[in-house]
């Protein structure tokens, strides 16, 4: 080893030893000849001091040190005086006195410094990423995932699972974005398609009898990107064989409360809350609501439909909702140019026309519309909403989906604004039943909410044909601080039922048979009961580390537009590459 220690290592216990260091120049201070660097590495820092009149080649040497020069120092450990400890480095009591210095390589100018004053932007930190990595919220981000997936293996290994790689070069499985596509070079016109998920391989390995599975699984999908979304992420893929949905939520507690034991040292209560589709979308109008906050949705129909208040009225007359939620304590803290600009523009993007709201102010609604409420109306407002003196109350009138999208939207913008919550809080949920399709109205059909795979609660088959839209699909997403954080179903194992889903999504047998022929001949061999999850592994990783973007977490993620800037990636090929599988581009963009 060319180190003894790390720069994390060395405390006053060690002082009199002589040690070596290795690491990257991170400050450099001349003080009327003596040099001070702080010497990194991912374990910490350590002061090292160059009393320039000890050695003159030293000397020079460090003289010349710059940001980010990688160095090996040997020196001896010595107590710092009392009135120049650094109570913020864990090895602040001590320094190195240098004796010897060789620099193993000396870097260019950096184009920023990893701990520098201010962070510079995105682009330059992503085309730099080898340099970003040296930053220590990166390098957390690194250490975090590595104990995320070496709890989520241990806890599996000690259920009995087993890991098992499924294929990269793989037939499309429909999980709703576009696939990522490879030529085949030896079957001219023909493609694989890299892994949406590791869906169908994993529902064919339970029919294969290995009843437990789970694999860290990469997955790859051709989607607009958010800071919660990368067109290559990592799922905690499961499935289970012979089993109810009651065991999967039970087995999928455990590893969430084993999760964030190893990630934040907690103990959380299980099992976890559980809430229905049903209950989130009417009480928060989100599938995913940040449940560190309250703040819940409330109709005030039979108000809204009695008062002089066209908007109101005329809504519920067309059988629309007229829906608010409570801004606690909020009334002064919002101007009417916020409220009528910024608030306004927000729910204008989830399609609402516009907000209507009213400050409680001496026990009645304060608002330029309050006059077309009568004094008992305000009342039964203020009621509805446990409204009290100094409240802001905010009602959307719209469709259900309307107003459902746009409160919620205002609810998660009051409940950051108004730090309704400890941003630390990691706040896990069940949601039950969704529906197991909704409708696609510019394509005219229905489509699978999660996936074609997943069951039906039996007790909603008799509306298959009737009322497709009140099917409810035995499935569950996992919800976490107002993220998806991981979504699963009990699966479809009968083929003649797996067909009449088909049927439903317009998929005709003869298409399923060329899509998923294989999955339903398996079906016909012996399929068990069975189902299972994924869960989003970047999110998890964010969501501990309380960073709010998934490319915090990943190595060498990609930009918003798909692209890596470090490697240049996705880029042109030549032509014999091109040649070799029988593609020509007919015009670049
Ligand atoms: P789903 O498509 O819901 O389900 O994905 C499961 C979880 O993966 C995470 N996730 C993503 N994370 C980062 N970037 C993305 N582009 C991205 N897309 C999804 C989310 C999500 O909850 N095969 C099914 C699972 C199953 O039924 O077992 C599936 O893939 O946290
Ligand atoms: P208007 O009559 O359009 O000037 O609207 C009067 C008030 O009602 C304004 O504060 C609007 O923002 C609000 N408003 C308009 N449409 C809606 C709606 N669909 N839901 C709630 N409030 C609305």
């Amino acid at each position: 080893m060319l180190r003894t220690h790390t720069c994390g290592d060395l405390r006053r216990t060690h002082v009199g030893q002589t040690v070596t260091l290795c690491g990257w120049v991170d400050k450099y201070r001349d003080h009327r000849g003596i040099v001070f660097i702080d010497l990194r590495d991912r374990y910490g820092k350590t002061q090292i001091k160059f009393n320039l009149s000890d050695d003159s080649d030293i000397q020079k040497t460090a003289w010349d040190l710059r940001y980010e020069d990688v160095v090996q120092v040997t020196g001896e450990v010595v107590e710092r005086p009392a009135d120049m400890t650094n109570p913020k480095l864990a090895t602040g009591e001590i320094e190195l006195r240098a004796k010897d210095l060789v620099v193993l390589n000396k870097s260019k100018t950096p184009p920023f410094e990893p701990e520098g004053q201010s962070l510079p932007n995105e682009e330059l930190r992503l085309k730099y990423r080898f340099i970003d990595l040296r930053r220590p919220e990166l390098q957390k981000a690194m250490i975090m995932r590595h104990k995320l997936t070496k709890a989520t293996r241990d806890y599996f290994d000690s259920l009995g699972f087993l890991e098992v790689e499924t294929p990269i070069l793989g037939r499309s499985t429909p999980e709703g974005a576009r696939d990522y596509l490879v030529p085949s070079r030896v079957h001219q016109g023909s493609f694989y398609a890299l892994p949406q998920s590791p869906q169908l391989y994993k529902q064919l390995l339970m029919v294969g009898g290995l009843d437990r599975y789970v694999q860290i699984a990469r997955c790859f999908r051709d989607e607009d990107l958010r800071a919660d979304r990368q067109p290559e992420f990592t799922q905690i893929d499961v499935e289970m064989a012979f089993i109810t949905r009651e065991d999967l939520l039970q087995v999928i507690d455990g590893l969430v409360a084993a999760m964030t034991k190893a990630m934040r040292g907690i103990d959380i209560k299980l099992p976890l809350p559980r809430y229905t589709y049903n209950d989130v979308m009417e009480r928060f109008g989100s599938d995913k609501p940040d449940l560190r906050f309250g703040m819940e949705l409330v109709d005030i129909k039979d108000v809204a439909e009695k008062c002089e208040f066209g908007v109101f009225k005329q809504t519920i007359a067309n059988g629309g909702r007229v829906r608010g939620i409570n801004a606690k304590g909020a009334a002064d803290k919002y101007s009417r140019r916020i409220l009528d600009n910024d608030m306004k523009n927000l729910v204008a993007d989830y399609g609402a026309k516009g907000i209507a709201y009213f400050k409680v102010t001496g026990g009645k609604l304060d608002s330029s519309i309050a006059k077309f409420f009568t004094e008992e109306q305000q009342q039964a407002i203020i009621a509805k909403l446990n409204g009290e003196e100094g409240d802001l109350l905010l009602f959307v009138a719209d469709t259900n989906k309307v107003t459902s999208a746009a409160l919620s939207a205002l609810r998660s913008r009051l409940g950051r604004e108004l730090q309704l919550y400890d941003p630390a809080e990691i706040n896990v949920a069940w949601v039950l039943d969704f529906p197991l399709v909704t409708w696609n109205a510019d394509e005219n059909r229905w489509d699978a909410e999660h996936h074609p795979f997943c069951s039906v609660v039996p007790e909603d088959e008799q509306y298959f044909d009737t009322d497709p839209g009140r099917v409810r699909a035995s499935s569950y997403d996992l919800i976490c601080n107002g993220y998806e954080a991981a979504s699963g179903s009990i699966r479809i194992h009968d083929p003649v039922m797996q067909q009449k889903v088909f049927d439903l999504l317009k998929i005709n047998a003869e298409e399923a048979e060329k899509r998923f022929g294989f999955l339903l001949e398996a079906l016909r061999y012996g399929a068990p009961p069975h189902g299972g999850i994924a869960l989003g592994l970047d999110r998890w990783v964010m969501l501990y580390a309380g960073y709010d973007n998934i490319r915090d977490v990943i190595a060498f993620p990609k930009t918003q537009k798909a692209s890596d800037l470090l490697t240049g990636a996705p880029s042109e090929v030549d032509t014999r590459q091109l040649r070799d599988l029988h593609i020509a581009i007919s015009e670049r963009k």
